[in-house]
């Protein structure tokens, strides 16, 4: 489902000097394999992910998404085949603020050219147990709300690869629970490949899968962690 071979990406310092995040030799998640990657914050999860999902591109490298290399990809091709294939709960919502939850959920549906379908995109917010806020625009939702929303938003168009930064990261226990459920019994039943992101040893420890960043990225490597 997800092959990333020889992936480099570098920022650059604001003194204008290269700033290497990844330098990621292999990485794969299979088909309707449900992962989590875990690292210190700034380790450069974020980025990984944004190259995964074709939001920003690597350096160099391959990284191969159901069968299409998306680094071939023109933009507009990168953004179709992200709306059709890719779900993404992103780790600072990025809801649209003219619009209410429900308006949030089913306007990712139209960017696929499939029908919208009001049914599931109620029937999600109703599992993120919004069905009372579907109305609310982001400005009149809690941050936990909103994240919430992402979380439904990202499951709408029936996606074959999810990645979920943080997704749990402004809930408490319960909505925590309850969104990792929804994540992976709809991953489950849809046969969808899951990338979650978390700090929370809580989460992670739900799952078979624990990838730390720094292991599998040589930057990581080069520049250990700091012991607290
Ligand atoms: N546009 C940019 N220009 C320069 N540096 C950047 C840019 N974007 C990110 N970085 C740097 O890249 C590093 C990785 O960022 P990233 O957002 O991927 O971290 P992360 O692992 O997701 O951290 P967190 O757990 O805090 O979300 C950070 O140190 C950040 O300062
Ligand atoms: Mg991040």
């Amino acid at each position: 489902m997800l092959i990333l071979k020889e992936v480099l990406k570098s920022f650059t310092e604001p003194d204008g000097s290269p700033l290497p995040i990844l330098d990621v030799p292999e990485f794969h998640v299979a088909p309707s394999e449900q992962m989590v990657l875990v690292g210190q914050s700034g380790c450069g999860k974020t980025t990984l992910l944004h190259i995964i999902s074709g939001i920003s591109r690597p350096d160099s490298g391959k990284v191969r998404v159901n069968d299409w290399d998306i680094t071939l990809m023109t933009e507009p091709e990168c953004d179709r085949f992200r709306a059709e294939h890719i779900g993404y709960v992103f780790q600072t919502f990025n809801l649209l603020r003219g619009f209410s939850a429900l308006e949030n959920v089913m306007l990712s549906m139209r960017f696929t050219g499939r029908k919208v379908d009001k049914q599931r995109a109620r029937h999600l917010l109703e599992r993120v147990g919004l069905g009372h806020r579907t109305a609310h625009k982001p400005t009149q939702l809690s941050v936990g709300e909103q994240q919430r929303v992402a979380v439904a938003r990202a499951l709408a168009n029936r996606p074959k690869l999810l990645l979920a930064d943080e997704p749990t990261a402004n809930v408490d226990a319960g909505h925590q629970q309850q969104i990792l459920d929804l994540l992976r019994e709809t991953c489950r039943e849809e046969k969808v490949s899951l990338v979650l992101v978390t700090h929370s040893a809580e989460v992670a420890g739900q799952f078979d899968r624990v990838e730390r960043l720094e292991e599998f990225n040589r930057v990581g490597r080069k520049n250990p962690p700091t012991a607290h």
